[in-house]
């Protein structure tokens, strides 16, 4: 197979060549390129491998262009790396020993490229085009795996127990690929992998999380997920979701299953947004069920307060699993805390009140809560289905009726800190604050409407009846 038509739409491997042949260098273009050509997928990072230095290679390319090109040289590793406007091109020596992403050891021994492509991950990743004139853009593809993108396989191009062995990571890259490609695992790379899950432990939490949220972030997480836990490698970094996991029946009462249960919102939340962090709402929404389980026998199974204890989770395994503390993970916060209030809301005598205090609490973040609500309903019987999201619709109606005349989406208070000391005479204090509390309050149970002037003469009457007079 030759790819040479393929490469002549980029100027960019003519230069490699000429620059190879001027060093009289064997070189190639491997790794994820090559498979994203074949499957026709885009892809802007190019891995270059030469018999020899890739850093003497690098520099000889940056020759070729007539413009200035920045080149990153790391000596100790024997890699250069080349900044294009749009794409990163990588040059490395072939090596003897294995690749690893953000790998920081230095090359141990020089080999031939068969060599380099026995030490990589998978065999749809060993795979090279030539750039030398005398096979230019003939495919080289010694673990067969074109064969593999065709049947659409996972499989390392060694024995499994030593490409895992090499760098564990790629248990979870196995699962990445696969979910993002829409791949099988091959049955004795799959075993490898339940059998050496436990090897994760010594791969930091911030590669497994790069692996994490790229299964999260495909059309259809729940197949990733569902590798994940089959390999036990979910066991090692993500306990509480497979606690998720299983059904208890008493009396004949049996709950549903909560892992399945989140696969299925999380799926139905991707089908309307690709946003990662209502994927992880969707993940987390129920974490707490586990925790909050309980037999009633006159109700069967409650999970009271499973949504605040949920809320309370997260951020210990945001930390854990280094995720930004910041404003994404009190969003997500937020989401897993208010999940329930919207189906509280579906009642035909539900106050103003109640829905103006479910638009403050929730904020900007109204919208995805509705979308969370809504993948929730995962019944199978299509009936309730339709009733559960008529429901749903009747609240949004309401909820914009209530917005529309109040705005308090973004509640700003009508009346400041500085008005009531300056009213007053009063330093910053509590006071102050009670005040302020009690004026939201009062806009959002609907004694006032959210406008300056009725907020300032409550403001009178709150400070009276507390014994304050207005400065003369
Ligand atoms: N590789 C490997 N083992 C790893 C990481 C990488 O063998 N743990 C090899 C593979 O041949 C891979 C190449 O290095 O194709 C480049 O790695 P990387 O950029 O991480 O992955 P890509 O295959 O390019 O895919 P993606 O861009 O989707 O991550």
């Amino acid at each position: 197979m030759n790819f040479k038509n393929q490469l002549d739409q980029d100027p960019i491997f003519s230069k490699v060549a000429k620059a190879a042949e001027k060093l009289g260098l064997e070189t190639y273009v491997v790794g994820g390129y090559v498979r994203d050509l074949i499957l026709g997928r885009p892809c802007k990072d190019l891995d270059f491998t030469c018999v020899g230095s890739g850093i003497a290679l690098a520099e000889e390319v940056v020759k070729q262009f007539d413009y200035h090109v920045p080149l990153s040289v790391f000596k100790n590793f024997g890699t250069a790396m080349l900044k294009l406007e749009d794409s990163e091109l990588e040059f490395v020596g072939a090596r003897k020993e294995s690749y690893r992403s953000e790998s920081r050891k230095p090359i141990v021994e020089d080999g031939t490229l068969q060599e380099d492509l026995e030490r990589r991950d998978f065999t749809i990743n060993a795979m090279a085009i030539s750039l030398n004139s005398k096979d230019y853009g003939d495919l080289l593809d010694p673990f067969d795996g074109l064969n593999d993108l065709k049947k659409k396989n996972i499989q390392t191009p060694l024995d499994p127990e030593i490409t895992f062995s090499d760098d564990p990571l790629r248990m979870m890259r196995a699962i990445r690929f696969a979910a993002q490609l829409e791949f099988d695992i091959e049955a004795d790379t799959f075993y490898a992998i339940s059998q050496n899950a436990h090897r994760l432990k010594i791969v930091s939490a911030e590669r497994i999380l790069t692996e994490l949220n790229k299964i999260i972030q495909t059309p259809k997480p729940s197949y990733g997920f569902k590798l994940l836990f089959a390999s036990k490698l979910l066991h090692e970094f993500f306990p509480e979701m497979v606690e998720l996991q299983g059904v208890d029946s008493v009396d004949d009462k049996s709950h549903k299953d909560n892992f399945y249960h989140t696969l299925q919102v999380l799926d139905n939340v991707a089908t309307v947004s690709e946003d990662l962090w209502l994927r992880w709402a969707a993940i987390l929404h129920d974490i707490a069920k586990p925790a909050t389980k309980r037999f009633n026998p006159k109700v069967g199974w409650t999970f009271h307060g499973h949504e605040d204890k949920g809320a309370r989770m997260t951020p210990g395994i945001f930390k854990r699993m280094k995720l930004p503390m910041d404003e994404r993970m009190k969003y997500v916060q937020k989401l897993v805390r208010l999940h329930l209030r919207p189906i509280a809301l579906v009642k035909d005598e539900v106050t103003d009140s109640a829905l103006r205090r479910l638009l403050f609490d929730a904020g900007d973040a109204i919208d995805d809560l509705m979308k969370l609500c809504r993948a929730d309903v995962t019944s199978k019987n299509n009936k309730k289905v339709k009733r559960y999201l008529e429901n749903f619709d009747k609240v949004e109606r309401k909820l914009q009726e209530v917005e529309e005349k109040d705005q308090v989406r973004n509640f700003q208070p009508p009346i400041g800190g500085e008005e009531i000391m300056e009213t007053f005479d009063l330093k910053p204090s509590k006071i102050v604050g009670d005040i302020k509390e009690e004026i939201k309050e009062a806009i959002l149970e609907g004694k006032i409407h959210n406008k300056p002037e009725e907020a300032r003469k409550l403001m009178l009457e709150i400070a009276i009846a507390k014994g304050l007079s207005p400065k003369k």
